[in-house]
């Protein structure tokens, strides 16, 4: 089952580094007007995206049109008082940023700016392999997994969508117990809803 899954992430990782830069602007691109025609954030006003590495599909497009249409954006961050746990923190064109111990730029902590989890409309969660059924293979942090197992129990659920390049669907996904699926699965050709 490990070995499987690590040899999954291997051969899933280098699909999406192999895209050549311009491919990869196109498929955010794309993948925005995907968000559009399937008016899947009309009702969301606060909506948590990434920054993209290693190949993963850009938000950039996205976040650049949330801001334009009056939305509220968030990125993950580093949970410093929970090991591998994640908080999100709000994102606007002036938002002072850092790397983590991963490389990845975050915005700096500032308690003013943190919203919690139910109050989110919203998650994007990168990936390295979806399937149809919305079942998710992440880098091996699992840090969504962990975050999210507390949201089971909470009426208020965020949207969460694994947003990723059409390469990355594998044919089928074993998971295991903590595994968090996703809603709705949005890529620059199509949206899968679970
Ligand atoms: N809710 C959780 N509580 C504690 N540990 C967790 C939880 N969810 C995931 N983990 C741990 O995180 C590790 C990585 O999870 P995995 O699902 O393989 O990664 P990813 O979701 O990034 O693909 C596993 O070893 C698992 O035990
Ligand atoms: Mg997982």
């Amino acid at each position: 089952m490990l070995e499987n899954k690590s040899h999954l992430r291997k051969q899933f990782r280098q699909l999406r580094r192999n895209l050549s830069a311009e491919q990869q602007k196109l498929a955010s691109r794309d993948a925005l007007q995907t968000v559009i025609k399937y008016q899947i954030l009309e009702q969301a006003n606060h909506i948590a995206l990434y920054l993209d590495q290693d190949g993963e599909l850009s938000c950039t497009d996205i976040i650049d049109w949330c801001w334009q249409n009056g939305k509220t954006t968030y990125l993950p961050v580093l949970d410093p008082s929970r090991e591998n746990y994640l908080i999100f923190i709000r994102y606007a064109a002036d938002t002072k940023m850092r790397k983590n111990r991963f490389n990845i730029p975050e915005p700096v902590i500032s308690s003013s700016q943190v919203k919690a989890v139910p109050q989110l409309d919203c998650i994007f969660l990168p990936l390295v392999a979806f399937d149809e059924t919305g079942n998710r293979l992440g880098m091996g942090g699992g840090f969504y997994d962990r975050t999210l197992a507390e949201i089971t129990s909470s009426p208020v659920k965020p949207q969460l969508i694994g947003y990723a390049h059409d390469c990355q669907q594998a044919s089928n996904l074993s998971t295991e117990s903590w595994d968090i699926p996703v809603h709705k699965i949005v890529t620059p050709s199509r949206v899968i809803s679970t």
